[in-house]
């Protein structure tokens, strides 16, 4: 357990019933001249949007609307967004999307009118100062990027994905809308929904973990565990859906206070070099992490257990087991693959991916038990 620890917030989340309306009090108290409101185009051709432009045009403001954002961006994809913001002269941005929109609109929140790159930020984040207020509406559930200090852009020159991190991309304001996630397709909220399950297990078992990050990362796994299935399946499951989608801002919060571990880690180059989507890929390496990871984390994994799970499990070690069983078989109920080679991955160079993951370093040292090379191979060698 850390000595110390800190958890920095969002400064107002609005959730629950019409929760979109709120925008309406934030544009009127914060007066922006001009709205850049980003998205993707699925979001936008889904009139994801309408609401939110509607609400502010009505107070008479312009809104710049940029609905070209890449999924899984590079850095330098994200480099062209934050030149668009710099012309359009806009003071205001609200992010309208999954994990790739918003993680974008953060890195243009801090970069809009410095002299600093996307690329810059890689090799020092410390640079990050925010100058644009900005308010994160979160489409899938989720990755939790509405609650983080993280951006994670694709390096495609290193075959590696990477995440930049300074709490001056912590959102300004966030709005948990129920109506954004209501009809998310069933493949997109499995992977995503596995993703906000990984953050949680990941945070609550890390060496950074924390009685704040416990807090989160414990409601997160236990909405998660028992809501995600339902979720997914019944298509008039508000309830479940709404538990995601507030499991997924509470693991969010528990990346702020504590970090994810060797899943996020390995994760990585597969999303890097193969552009396997983040969920999956965390998917894919949940039940080996695990297993590697379970002598160092039992104890953990059973008060997990206690909290979301209750099948007559007695001795820390069975119910540790049963954690990753029931995780597992999560992940196989909603037909998320567990190899590569069910997405059409083969020739898997072992050494050069495990070397990859190796250099993730920054979340490796979050692991309880210690990753060699030789353990990467291992892992990776397990979901051929
Ligand atoms: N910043 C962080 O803390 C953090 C944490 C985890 C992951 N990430 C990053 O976030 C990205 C992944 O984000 P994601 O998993 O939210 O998915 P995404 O934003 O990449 O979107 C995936 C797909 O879902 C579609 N989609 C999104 N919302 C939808 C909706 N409501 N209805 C229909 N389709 C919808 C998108 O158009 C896209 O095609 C990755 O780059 C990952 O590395 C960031
Ligand atoms: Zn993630």
């Amino acid at each position: 357990m850390l000595q110390s620890y800190c958890l920095k917030l969002p400064t107002a989340v609005y959730a629950g019933e019409g929760a979109l309306e709120k925008l309406d009090g934030i544009i009127a108290s914060r007066e922006p001249k001009k709205v850049a409101l980003f998205c993707d185009k699925s979001i936008f051709d889904l009139g994801l949007t309408d609401q939110a432009r509607k609400i502010i045009e009505a107070r008479g403001i312009e809104v710049a609307v940029q609905s070209d954002l890449a999924i899984e961006p590079t850095y330098s994809e994200v480099q062209a967004t934050v030149d668009w913001f710099a012309g359009e002269g806009a003071d205001f941005i609200l992010a309208i999307g999954g994990g790739s929109v918003m993680d974008a609109a953060k890195l243009v929140s801090v970069l809009a009118t410095s002299e600093y790159t996307v690329h810059d930020l890689l090799d020092n984040p410390a640079l990050a100062r925010k100058q644009v207020y900005t308010v994160m509406v979160p489409t899938t559930a989720g990755t939790g990027a509405e609650a983080t200090p993280n951006a994670i852009v694709a390096v495609p020159e290193d075959e590696l994905k990477v995440g930049i991190v300074n709490d001056a991309m912590i959102a300004d304001a966030v709005i948990l809308e129920a109506d954004m996630i209501k009809n998310l397709p069933r493949k997109i909220a499995a992977a995503t929904g596995i993703d906000a399950l990984c953050h949680a297990i990941e945070c609550y078992t890390s060496t950074k973990a924390n009685p704040m990050s416990d807090t989160f990362a414990l409601e997160a796994f236990d909405l998660i565990i028992n809501n995600i299935e339902r979720a997914c399946d019944d298509p008039e499951a508000l309830d479940a859906k709404r538990a995601m989608q507030l499991a997924s801002f509470y693991a969010g919060i528990a990346i702020t206070a504590s970090g994810t571990t060797a899943v996020h880690a390995l994760s990585y180059p597969l999303g890097g070099k193969y552009h396997v989507a983040h969920g999956v890929s965390n998917a894919i390496l949940l039940s080996p992490v695990m297993h590697f990871n379970e002598p160092a984390i039992a104890e953990r994994l059973a008060a997990a257990y206690d909290r979301a799970i209750h099948a007559g499990a007695a001795t820390v070690e069975e119910k540790a087991a049963a954690v990753i069983e029931r995780m597992d078989a999560i992940v196989e109920h909603l037909d998320i693959p567990k190899k590569l080679g069910e997405l059409g991955i083969e020739g898997v160079p072992i050494d050069q991916l495990a070397e990859a993951g190796m250099s993730v370093q920054r979340l490796l040292v979050n692991n309880m038990r210690e990753v060699t090379l030789e353990d990467a191979k291992a892992i990776y060698a397990q979901i051929l």
